[in-house]
């Protein structure tokens, strides 16, 4: 009998399970729409925050994202409940661009980790347990460091940083030509 090989980009928790955005599912579509056109959600992300207008937008940010052929343990993961399925939000683990002064920025060599839930998802732990799962398969796979960047003022942001043990650095201007608030967590059990 053989046995399918599990997928890599799968990650299960108590409550969640991560997978892979579908930009062929009109719901997924649906639901990153709904988060990424909320202030409260985009406030605090990129240089120059702005809210998506379109469904448009979302549908092209999906296609992106699967575009991208990450491969474990990199990866832009649905954060869904186990049990029904529920989307809550998405959990990053990419590479992240140092600052410096050419558009696309140059690679840093690091690795970043981040976080972008819904609304109605927030207060419930959901961020945390799902950002641990994508963080320990990183160190499995060998990642010995892992970064996160914050708005200074995303005190909700940091509080998940703390939450998953990261060490917060202070401000820096080392990523991303802004300054943020640097967190940093690496593994020592190797
Ligand atoms: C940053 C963000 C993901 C934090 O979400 P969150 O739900 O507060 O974070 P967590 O998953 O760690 O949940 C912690 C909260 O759940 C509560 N909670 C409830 N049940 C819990 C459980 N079983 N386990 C852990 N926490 C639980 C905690 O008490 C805490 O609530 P509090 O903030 O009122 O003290 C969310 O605010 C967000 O998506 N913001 C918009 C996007 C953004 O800014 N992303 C970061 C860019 S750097």
């Amino acid at each position: 009998m053989s046995s399918r090989p599990a997928d890599a980009a799968v990650l299960r928790t108590d409550r969640l399970l991560l997978r892979r955005w579908d930009p062929a599912d009109p719901a997924d579509v649906d639901f990153l729409f709904d988060t990424y056109s909320r202030w409260e959600v985009q406030r605090f992300i990129g240089r120059v925050p702005r809210v998506m207008e379109h469904r448009d937008e979302a549908l092209a940010r999906a296609q992106a994202w699967a575009d991208r052929g990450d491969e474990p343990p990199y990866g832009i993961w649905a954060a869904t409940r186990a049990d029904d399925g529920s989307r809550l939000g998405s959990v990053l683990l990419k590479s992240i661009p140092a600052s410096g002064p050419t558009e696309p920025l140059e690679p840093s060599g690091d690795t970043e980790i981040g976080w972008h839930f819904h609304p109605d998802a927030w207060g419930h732990g959901y961020a945390s347990e799902g950002a641990a799962a994508v963080l320990a398969a990183g160190f499995a796979a060998g990642l010995d460091r892992v970064v996160a960047v914050t708005n200074p003022k995303n005190l909700a942001s940091q509080a998940v940083c703390r939450r998953l043990g990261m060490t917060a650095l202070g401000l820096s201007d080392a990523y991303y030509n802004a300054t943020c608030a640097l967190f940093e967590i690496i593994e020592t059990s190797k």
